[in-house]
């Protein structure tokens, strides 16, 4: 194939559906893979962790109150119509670089390397994120049985550590600070080396990933699907204790300057259904299953998300909210102890089902990228 010598050289469909055609991957995946795939990465530290904070604030972040409802309701629009576009892209150009490949359709080469390096950068960072926000949940795991890692590997590297009157380290965030006050230069202070529990985790999901993309979305359609229950398992215990008239009274506490900040921090939560199209070489049918995957995916989860976050903020006050755990702080100050720590148990063996999603379509565009030659032919084998 010819290409002119600009740096805004485009690749036509054909030689894109050519490369596809001849593409060494297997295609397994069916609507049903897509679409748990979508939820697999969509659902995660967003509504589990970050939630709370999105609606009590930060030292850094106006809270929206009980309105984070609204937060979700507009995040969740923003994101349909990217999940709009993507699926239009997706059925005209099934090919497994995503907007990489999109890009360099549309606008040429330059652009493409650049929202390459994007994506590379949002599966990354999202990535270290989400296994940063699981380490937390299995921290809680092994001092429940007794187990205490040091606290220098409990978090990132160089994050700082406080160590809490209860002898429980934290990281020392704007919510903490917020919370403990002056008090905090009296308490024991430490760095921290590494998040030895989120450099594992990464591991193990990259060894799925290796064994291969059947067997991987088989696991992650079985850990969506105790995910969905634990979501469900949480309105059916949380909605008894719904009380609008007591938590809803100040609905929006900082007006629309709260509900924006608390969109733009559960933004996080939708981000993932994109990684859905990197999977385009894989899929039976990609030109129909992609849209279906991708926005099946997105309307399940907005639909989840509005109600765990109505829920949430009609059964406790905002100050028990305001933590990296709100669902579980919810649960034990209404005196669902038992519930609690099922649904704690719960995300942890289902939140990284994130984590093998977003490296998944890492590895794809890297794939992509090396393909067309914007990436060494041997880094991906
Ligand atoms: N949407 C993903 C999450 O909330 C990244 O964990």
């Amino acid at each position: 194939m010819k290409f002119d010598s600009s740096l805004f050289r485009r690749k036509s469909v054909a030689q894109l559906s050519h490369d596809s055609e001849t593409s060494s991957l297997k295609r397994t995946l069916t609507a049903f893979d897509l679409t748990m795939l979508g939820i697999g990465a969509i659902i995660g530290t967003g509504i589990f962790v970050l939630t709370g904070e999105a609606a009590a604030g930060t030292r850094d972040a106006l809270g929206a109150g009980p309105a984070i409802t609204i937060s979700f309701v507009i995040t969740g629009l923003a994101c349909g119509f990217a999940a709009m576009c993507y699926a239009e892209f997706a059925s005209m150009i099934p090919v497994s670089g995503s907007a990489y490949t999109y890009a360099y359709a549309s606008f040429g080469e330059i652009i493409a390397w650049i929202i390459g390096w994007d994506l590379i950068l949002e599966y990354a960072i999202g990535n270290v994120a989400v296994a940063i926000g699981w380490a937390g949940y299995f921290k809680d795991l092994l001092q429940g049985l007794g187990i205490h890692l040091p606290p220098y590997l409990l978090a990132s590297t160089g994050t700082e550590l406080v160590q809490l009157p209860n002898g429980e380290w934290h990281p020392l965030t704007g919510a903490l600070g917020t919370r403990l006050g002056d008090q905090i230069s009296s308490m024991p202070h430490e760095i921290s080396l590494l998040n030895l529990p989120a450099l594992i985790i990464t591991f193990v999901v990259t060894v799925l990933l290796i064994i291969g993309i059947k067997e991987s979305a088989r696991t992650n359609s079985v850990l969506v699907m105790i995910k969905l229950l634990l979501v469900g398992l949480f309105l059916y215990f949380g909605f008894p204790h719904f009380n609008p008239s007591e938590h809803w009274q100040n609905f929006t506490p900082n007006g629309w300057n709260g509900i924006m900040s608390g969109a733009a921090l559960v933004f996080f939560a939708y981000i993932g259904f994109d990684a859905v199209s990197t999977t385009a070489e894989e899929t039976k049918n990609p030109q129909r299953d992609l849209p279906i995957g991708m926005i099946a995916a997105l309307i399940v989860c907005t639909i989840l998300y509005i109600a765990v976050s109505a829920v949430l903020t009609g059964m406790v006050s905002l100050d028990i909210l305001a933590n990296e755990k709100p669902i579980s702080a919810a649960l034990n100050a209404v005196g669902e102890n038992k519930v609690a720590f099922i649904i704690s148990l719960g995300i942890t063996l289902t939140m990284p089902t994130v984590l093998l999603v977003m490296q998944m379509g890492q590895i794809r565009i890297f794939y992509s990228m090396s393909r067309d030659g914007l990436l060494p032919k041997n880094s991906v084998g």
